[in-house]
């Protein structure tokens, strides 16, 4: 689909990767809603992008919250018109031994990570499917494909969010709407704390930029792309886990201790 003109519902606006898309997709025309729960942010970069020519709208909410998610997906076409691409890109993430996590914290990554996508997405797809034409781009995590250590709720929303992509997908098979699941690598963006970039770094992996990343979805969308993932040689691990799994148990295992440890201590 190519975005000139497009109308675009991004969620996590005003996160690191959604800064960057938001910026990327206004530079190729798309007229862009933009949610996430900072208003001075999200006002701040509407305003930017509108400055340097663009079309776009903050619209703060609290994706934890019941009704948010009519409610966004109401605001968005109110102010846009029917909304062409929705893209799932929210997200929460959480490190440390899953026998130490909390009960709010695992509610609340369901709540953001899953819950959220699916709703929204249920309640856009009725116009998108009315007018035969649409696109739902979730934004999952090469952690949905490999379930990491020491990100066990992180890893099973991911997993389900992937699961989700794959069913819908399937679902809305010739009906006009297309599902695009991109799943970035590690990137450098607040989401990652201290201990987790030292513990990812610890595996070998590589960082990415949010700006790499954006461009990749921008042109996931372009291209009408079911499955991104970003990074060699993790397109190779995930391939490598789905058909031989007891292989990644063991090059994991190598680096448990240390992991531990920073697990404990994630200062
Ligand atoms: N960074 C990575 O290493 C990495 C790797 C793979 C996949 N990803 C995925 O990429 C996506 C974007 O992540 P990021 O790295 O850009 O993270 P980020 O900088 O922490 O941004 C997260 C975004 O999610 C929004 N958000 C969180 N809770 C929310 C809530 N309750 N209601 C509404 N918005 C909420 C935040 O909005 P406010 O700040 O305004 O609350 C923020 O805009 C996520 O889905 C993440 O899982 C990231």
């Amino acid at each position: 689909m190519k975005l000139t003109g497009r109308a675009v519902l991004i969620t996590g606006a005003s996160g690191g990767i959604g800064r960057c898309l938001a910026r990327e997709l206004a530079r190729r025309g798309a007229r862009l809603a933009l949610a996430g729960r900072n208003e001075t942010e999200l006002a701040g970069l509407a305003r930017g992008l509108s400055a340097e020519g663009g079309s776009a709208l903050a619209l703060p909410l609290d994706l934890s919250e019941p009704a948010s998610h009519t409610a966004l997906v109401d605001g968005a076409e109110a102010a846009l018109g029917a909304i062409d691409v929705l893209v799932n890109n929210a997200g929460l993430s959480r490190f440390g031994p899953f026998s130490e996590e909390d009960e709010a914290a695992i509610r609340r990554l369901m709540e953001v990570n899953l819950t959220a996508p699916m709703l929204l997405t249920r309640a856009a797809l009725p116009g998108m499917l009315r007018r035969r034409s649409g696109q739902i781009v979730n934004i999952g995590s090469g952690f949905g494909s490999i379930a990491f250590p020491n990100f066990a709720v992180y890893s099973t929303t991911k997993f389900a969010l992937r699961g989700f992509s794959e069913a819908l997908r399937r679902e809305l098979g010739g009906s006009g709407v297309a599902v695009t699941y991109v799943a970035p690598r590690t990137t450098d963006t607040a989401m990652n704390t201290k201990a987790a970039l030292e513990f990812v770094e610890q595996t070998g992996a590589a960082v990415d930029t949010p700006e790499s990343v954006a461009q990749v979805i921008a042109d996931a969308i372009e291209n009408g792309r079911p499955e991104v993932y970003i990074g060699w040689p993790e397109r190779l691990f995930v391939r490598v886990n789905a058909v031989a799994p007891r292989l990644v148990d063991r090059a994991l295992a190598g680096k448990t201790r240390k992991r531990r440890q920073i697990a404990r201590n994630p200062a």
